[in-house]
């Protein structure tokens, strides 16, 4: 199978003390659909801006469709496409501009320009839109243009830094189909991040679980699911009681208990099943039960397994991140505007 994206010990510290990203290794075949999954500050749009050439590395290597990143940047940018986390649409400039703008820079043969630009408008369905300038769109119209600004050059690899923030779940839906559609279509390989774990889950073949710079699991979304070893119940007494966790690992079909914030969550192959029986031995130990609840694996249970936290669901962007951004943005597109 073809490489699409290979990083080796990729490492980025800013300003010789914020380990952003250490020592980060992992292969995206191509036409995969790969997921880097993380909270605020895990190191994700870091290692996005690496990638696509944007950002120097302090450590390690990168190889994208078979071009060295950090020894050809200008072969990186004009072979991959990306779509950002915030806007990058010309506000000033309609649609179609934009989307001309595109065309221009990534050199797109001049005889195709007009029918690759016709029916991306189509397909993302901003025609009706497309005279108008780009400041009068909705946030997700300017999503969409600006996934078609990604692609508009037919790219083999596409980035994608957390491109559905703030959409609403149907512009998030309507998004990713139209990605789907593209990898189908073109075998695409995409490179996306997300603090939506349920994106993620639906989306992705691999997913890589990022922390504080680290990759601390990867595999499908169904690998990391089964590395749970089965539901969890999570019961939240009224009072610590120091030899319940030691009971509730005696019930038959308990795999693992660990307590965490004050709640035991308790791992088993059939949670339902386990209910009456942790509730029983609570009883007997004479703890009261604050509450129960039972979950079925999901990539939050992954991510709080990995990392030991719960996963923030937290939209603010920080400021380094944002320039970190706008810098990239600049350099791709600095030079074709006047
Ligand atoms: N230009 C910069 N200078 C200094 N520190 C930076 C810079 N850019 C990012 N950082 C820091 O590096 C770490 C990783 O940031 P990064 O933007 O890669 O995270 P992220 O996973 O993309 O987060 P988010 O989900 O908020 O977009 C954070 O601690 C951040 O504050
Ligand atoms: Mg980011």
């Amino acid at each position: 199978m073809t490489e699409a994206i290979h990083a080796e010990g990729l490492s980025k510290t800013y300003n010789g003390k914020v380990k952003a990203v250490e020592n980060v290794a992992f292969t995206v075949n191509a036409g995969e659909a790969y997921g880097f999954l993380g909270p605020n500050g895990a190191g994700k749009t870091t290692t996005v801006a690496m990638l696509t050439a944007g950002l120097a590395p302090t450590a390690g290597s990168a190889v994208v469709d078979g071009i060295d990143v950090f020894a050809n940047p200008n072969e990186i940018k004009r072979r991959i496409g990306i779509v950002f986390q915030e806007s990058t649409a010309d506000s000033d400039l309609t649609g179609r501009e934009n989307l001309e703008l595109a065309a221009a820079l990534f050199s797109v043969p001049r005889k195709e320009v007009r029918g690759r630009i016709d029916s991306l408008l189509e397909r993302m369905q901003i025609g009706e839109a497309a005279d108008r300038l780009a400041k009068t769109y909705s946030g997700g119209m300017r999503r969409r243009l600006e996934l078609a600004v990604g692609i508009i050059h037919a790219p083999r690899v596409l980035f994608l830094d957390e491109p559905t923030l703030g959409l609403d779940p149907q512009g998030r839906a309507g998004f990713w189909r139209y990605v789907e559609e593209l990898r189908k279509e073109h075998g695409m390989t995409v490179f996306l991040t997300t603090h939506y774990l349920e994106e993620a889950d639906g989306l992705c073949d691999r997913i890589a679980i990022i922390d504080h710079g680290h990759i601390v699991a990867t595999g499908t979304p169904s690998e990391l699911k089964d590395r749970l070893g089965g539901d969890v119940v999570t019961i939240k007494p009224t009072r610590t009681e120091p030899t319940l966790a030691a009971l509730l690992q005696t019930i038959p079909g308990v795999t693992a208990v660990t307590l965490q914030d004050g709640a035991y969550r308790v791992k088993g192959t059939n949670g339902e099943q386990l209910v009456p029986a942790l509730v029983e031995t609570c009883t007997r130990a004479n703890v009261g039960l604050a509450s129960v609840s039972l979950k079925r694996p999901s990539l939050d249970e992954v991510f709080l397994e990995f990392t030991g936290r719960e996963f923030r669901e937290d939209d603010s962007v920080s400021a380094t991140d944002r320039a970190v951004r706008i810098g990239q943005v600049q350099q791709a597109f600095g030079r074709a505007r006047r």
